[in-house]
């Protein structure tokens, strides 16, 4: 037998026990491992059907925290665009300064161009957003 012929063969033996490991497991086997992972795989209708049937409840006002961490931390964590930063004191003084109103103003209205009118909330309502800018002013007083 040359040495090329013996090397095949070896391949023909490798390939053989790969496609052995590969082979469909045994019935019984099937069904153990089904078993198993039926928890993972499935779907516990119950819990569904509880869900399909709970009645829609009104939308509640969103919190200051929740507007602002789905729609100002854009621009207001990193100061995009010269906004100022969450937190930073030194940055909101001189807005602080301008009162209340004059804030939630620019909050309905925009400002300069740069920070967009309703901060991009465009479904918040006018209490929502105030709640948003006491919340931002709490954090920098
Ligand atoms: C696209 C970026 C961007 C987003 C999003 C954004 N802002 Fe601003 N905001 C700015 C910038 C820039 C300024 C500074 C504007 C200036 O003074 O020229 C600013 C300024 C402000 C001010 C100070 C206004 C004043 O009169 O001094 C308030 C209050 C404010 N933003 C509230 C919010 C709230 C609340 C949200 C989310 C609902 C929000 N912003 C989302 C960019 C943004």
């Amino acid at each position: 037998m040359t040495v090329l012929s013996s090397a095949r063969l070896t391949l023909v033996a490798v390939a053989a026990a790969l496609l052995a490991a590969c082979a469909p497991a045994p019935e019984g086997t099937r069904s153990e491992i089904a078993e198993r992972i039926a928890p993972v795989g499935g779907v516990d209708s119950s819990a569904m059907e509880m869900v399909a049937a709970a009645p829609a409840a009104p939308a509640a006002p969103r919190s200051g925290e929740a507007v602002y961490s789905t729609y100002c931390v854009a621009c207001h964590m990193s100061g995009a665009a010269g906004a100022p930063k969450y937190g930073d004191a030194t940055a909101w003084a001189p807005r602080i300064a301008k009162g209340k109103d004059a804030l939630y103003a620019s909050t309905y209205n925009g400002l300069n161009g740069v920070m967009p009118a309703r901060g991009t909330c465009m479904d918040c309502s006018d209490e929502e957003l105030q709640a948003t800018v006491d919340y931002m002013v709490a954090a920098a007083e």
